[in-house]
């Protein structure tokens, strides 16, 4: 399978959404905050129509890792034909980097009001931990910000993720900003492969056995432009 990285497109979203919710499926603080199969429903809804705005928002990239198979095949088995070679395409994993802004439009995206069917408490919550920490670890520091990275459960250690990491990694590199992300625990060690460093870590008091780690890279130097994004 070839993979190739691509700015996504706005007929992207609905799967992105889908690829979003599988990765996240055994995620506990996500299962807290939607508790039932119609609050799932609705993040994953949700999830899309931000995704639609996102990608329409110059202030945010929203990148996809394609990856291509190609099968050859002959219409008989004699070979005397010639081979058709097929190609399928499909969306591996997704990633959202919300640019360094100097000053938040606070009206451009407006907080979504979720259902009596999600649980307001642990939305609340979750909401207060992460802004303190962000504030903690960047403060008022304009900055890069990976808000998800997911690769799809099948297309994992492929190699998906790391590239759309490696995107904004070179945006750093070539701006002289900060990144800052919230990373799970699973995840840790890949984003300390690429030089995160750890800063903090966030409680969720809903749920006292969950934590996330905030993760900050600095950048080292000017690196080489990239022209790999199609
Ligand atoms: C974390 C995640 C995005 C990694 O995506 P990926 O496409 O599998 O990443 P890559 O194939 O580029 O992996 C590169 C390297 O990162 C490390 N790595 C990736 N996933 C890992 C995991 N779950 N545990 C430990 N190391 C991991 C490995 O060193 C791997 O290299 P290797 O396969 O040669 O050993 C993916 O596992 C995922 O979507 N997880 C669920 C959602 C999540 O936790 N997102 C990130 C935190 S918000």
């Amino acid at each position: 399978m070839s993979l190739k990285l691509c700015f996504a497109r706005s007929e992207d979203a609905a799967r992105i959404a889908e690829i979003y919710m599988m990765a996240f499926d055994g995620n506990a603080m996500v299962h807290a905050q939607f508790p039932t199969n119609t609050a799932l429903r609705e993040f994953q809804q949700v999830i899309q129509a931000r995704t639609l705005v996102d990608i329409a928002d110059v202030n945010t990239t929203i990148l996809v890792v394609r990856g291509t198979t190609a099968t050859n095949e002959r219409s008989n088995e004699t070979n005397d034909t010639p081979e058709t070679i097929l190609e399928s395409e499909t969306i591996m994993g997704a990633a959202k980097w919300s640019h360094p802004v100097e000053v938040q439009d606070e009206n451009f995206k407006a907080p979504h009001t979720w259902s009596d069917e999600c649980s307001s408490a642990a939305l609340q919550d979750w909401r207060r931990v992460t802004e303190k920490a962000e504030n903690e670890v960047v403060g008022q520091v304009p900055h890069y910000e990976l808000s998800f990275l997911v690769t799809h459960p099948m297309h994992e250690r492929k190699g998906a993720g790391s590239l759309m990491l490696q995107w904004g990694i070179e945006q750093c590199e070539k701006t002289g900003r900060p990144a800052y992300l919230e990373s799970t625990v699973e995840a840790t060690s890949f984003y300390e492969k690429f030089g995160f460093q750890a800063k903090a870590t966030l409680s969720f008091e809903t749920l006292k056995t969950y934590k996330e780690i905030g993760f900050l890279y600095e950048p080292k130097g000017l690196s080489a432009a990239s022209d790999a994004v199609r």
